[in-house]
């Protein structure tokens, strides 16, 4: 097999297909390189004492895990000096973060959720890091919150990375979605999977089941439908997976499709989701709609979402086509 490394492949992008330019990827470059980082950090796990708590709250009101507070670190140090971004934004940050003056900077603007799935950090299951690339606003200076407030439709790249068995970086510039495996003895990416495609139909949800009496009826109602089975309104039989790390879930949902929904419910006293619509929601929905799946808020296309919160959450539903949009279908007739 002829290995073609990412950075192989984003030069080909660059030169041959002229599909990203020069900087971002650079940019995308250095957010591989922190991942690889943070992927060793976790391999370590209690070798490298990075488990545990850091008993320090972040501003979503988490209790944050050493490895939160380690990853978001790693992430700012790499991403600081390379000349690309003008300013940072992150799940475990309260407010973004400027480049320092003692660095050139750039005309991008990059969000993330440093470590997804810290539930599951401690028990040696699959977790990673969402990222989510913007440009700044023409005639930007000193970039604020303000700035941040885009669309996903805006976003020129995203992606993630899954520290499970294997770290694959998976990852998106608009033009379809390319996995790579990190080579752990080389230390490099490898591409292992092309335009990655999400089957329109799936017999497989992803949910969070003992929210069960929260939920609005929509919700209510489609579950209903699935665990009714090949007799029920759907006519086919449901398999349920939730892993609670929503990169693994969607990974999941990539190679062999599903849907996957964490729905707002009638929680404290509306509860919108528990998802961030900066660094989780809209990264994760542009990759699954390059994919050919599709994602929304449950009324509207989730890249259409016009942000006015730096960390709004915001309900979630995304994977096979048809299913997501039948459930939105549900919450529109309602
Ligand atoms: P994070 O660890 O970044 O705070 O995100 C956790 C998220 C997401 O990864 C997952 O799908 C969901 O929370 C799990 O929530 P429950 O614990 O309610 O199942
Ligand atoms: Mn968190
Ligand atoms: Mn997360
Ligand atoms: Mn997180």
């Amino acid at each position: 097999m002829k290995r073609i490394s990412l950075t192989q492949y984003l030069v080909e992008e660059q030169r041959l297909n002229n599909n990203i330019p020069a900087e971002l990827r650079l940019l995308i470059e250095v957010v591989a390189r922190a991942c690889k980082t943070i992927s060793h950090a976790v391999g370590k796990g209690a070798l490298g004492e990075v488990l545990g708590s850091a008993e320090t709250e972040n501003i979503q009101g988490e209790v944050q895990k050493k490895l939160d507070v380690l990853s978001n670190e790693i992430l700012l140090e790499a991403n600081e000096w390379g000349g690309h971004l003008a300013a940072m934004a992150s799940e475990e940050m309260e407010t973004i973060h400027l480049i320092p003056n003692r660095y050139p900077k750039g005309e991008y603007m990059l969000l993330f959720d440093p470590l997804d799935g810290s539930s599951n950090i401690d028990v040696n299951v699959s977790i990673g890091t969402i990222f989510s690339v913007l440009k700044a606003p023409e005639g930007m200076e000193t970039p604020t919150e303000q700035d941040f407030l885009q669309a996903g439709s805006k976003q020129v790249a995203a992606g993630y990375a899954l520290y499970g068995p294997q770290t694959l970086l998976v990852l998106t510039t608009g033009h379809g979605v390319n996995c790579f495996t990190l080579d752990r003895e080389m230390g490099s990416w490898v591409l292992t999977q092309r335009d990655m495609k999400i089957p329109v139909d799936t017999q497989e949800f992803a949910i969070n089941a003992s929210n069960t009496r929260h939920w609005y009826p929509p919700v209510t109602r489609y579950v209903d439908e699935m665990l009714a089975g090949s007799t029920g309104p759907l006519g086919k039989n449901f398999n349920m997976r939730w892993i609670a790390s929503m990169v693994a879930d969607v990974h999941r949902i990539l190679n062999r499709g599903g849907i996957f929904m964490y729905p707002a419910d009638a929680r404290e006293p509306d509860k919108a989701g528990k998802l961030r619509l900066m660094y989780e929601a809209n990264p994760m929905s542009m990759l699954v709609e390059q994919a050919g799946g599709a994602a929304t808020n449950g009324k509207q296309r989730m890249l259409d979402v016009q942000p006015e919160k730096l960390h709004q959450r915001v309900p979630v539903f995304l994977g096979s086509k048809n299913e997501v949009e039948r459930v939105t279908a549900y919450h529109q007739e309602t």
